[in-house]
């Protein structure tokens, strides 16, 4: 059994005190985490004091973006080491926000993987899932299939090199429904399946975790506990508010 994740992504939704005030409230119902990961992804400005209110909690952080190169002319990027330096175990890696109005390609997705894997201490959270045309069209599984292809193709993983990879239909990101459960687990069994082509089922197993993302609340999480091939959950709104969120967790990480 893989250990559960519920990863929290504030989106560029919080100030910095805004920030700091929920870091706080969010260390308080967390203090008796004793099992699974607890992921918080604040703006990049609000990590390092985001930081240091977690310290001595088992509240783990997390960045939104990160840069694909490790130094150089990259005006107003971040380094996967300058996470790391600011305290950041894990970062989101094309985010469907990102790919739709910043124009990032799975080819620019691949390069920030091979960046983020290269530091050996940030663990990358893989952005995969169809729009609502291509679901409309039937065309989801060969857009998940292609999706991992382009990010994932040609890696080799070490040992101790994991990837996380989050499921987030678009259309349900914000919408304030999420899909059917049975879909999510659909969906999961296919990126199974392609894992297990690129990889292998060993390094599909030992290297990779599977999480669902996309209007997840405390009303509706119970439904994606249980699925197969589901370690976890990326969670947007409902991240913002430290009771909700608890609840979130607690359906998910007992
Ligand atoms: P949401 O966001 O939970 O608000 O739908 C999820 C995400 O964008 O990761």
């Amino acid at each position: 059994m893989k250990e559960k994740i519920v990863i929290a992504n504030w989106k560029m939704k919080l100030g910095q005190k805004e920030s700091l005030d929920l870091a706080k409230q969010m260390k308080d119902k967390f203090k008796d985490l004793k099992n699974g990961q607890v992921v918080i992804c604040p703006s990049f400005l609000s990590i390092p004091e985001v930081k240091k209110i977690f310290k001595g909690s088992k509240i783990k952080l997390g960045a939104q973006n990160v840069c694909s190169n490790e130094n150089g002319a990259n005006t107003g990027e971040i380094s996967p080491t300058m996470l790391t330096e600011a305290g950041c175990e894990y970062v989101i890696v094309g985010h469907s926000e990102r790919r739709n109005y910043m124009l990032e390609n799975y080819e620019m997705i691949h390069l920030k993987l091979k960046a983020v894997l290269n530091t050996d201490k940030l663990m990358p959270i893989v952005c995969i899932g169809e729009n609502f045309e291509e679901r409309k069209t039937d065309r989801r599984d060969f857009v998940l299939v292609h999706q991992l292809q382009q990010s994932l193709g040609g890696l080799s993983l070490l040992q101790n090199q994991r990837i996380i990879i989050a499921y987030e239909p678009i259309w349900a990101i914000g919408s304030g429904t999420a899909i059917e459960p049975a879909e999510a687990e659909y969906a999961h069994k296919i990126i199974k399946l392609t894992l297990n082509d690129l990889f292998g089922p060993q390094i599909a197993s030992d290297h990779f975790s599977i999480v669902y993302g996309g209007s997840i609340t405390s009303k509706n999480v119970k439904g994606f506990v249980n699925l197969e091939n589901t370690d976890g959950l990326l969670v947007g709104g409902a991240s913002l508010n430290a009771d909700e969120f608890f609840k979130v967790v607690k359906a998910v990480i007992k």
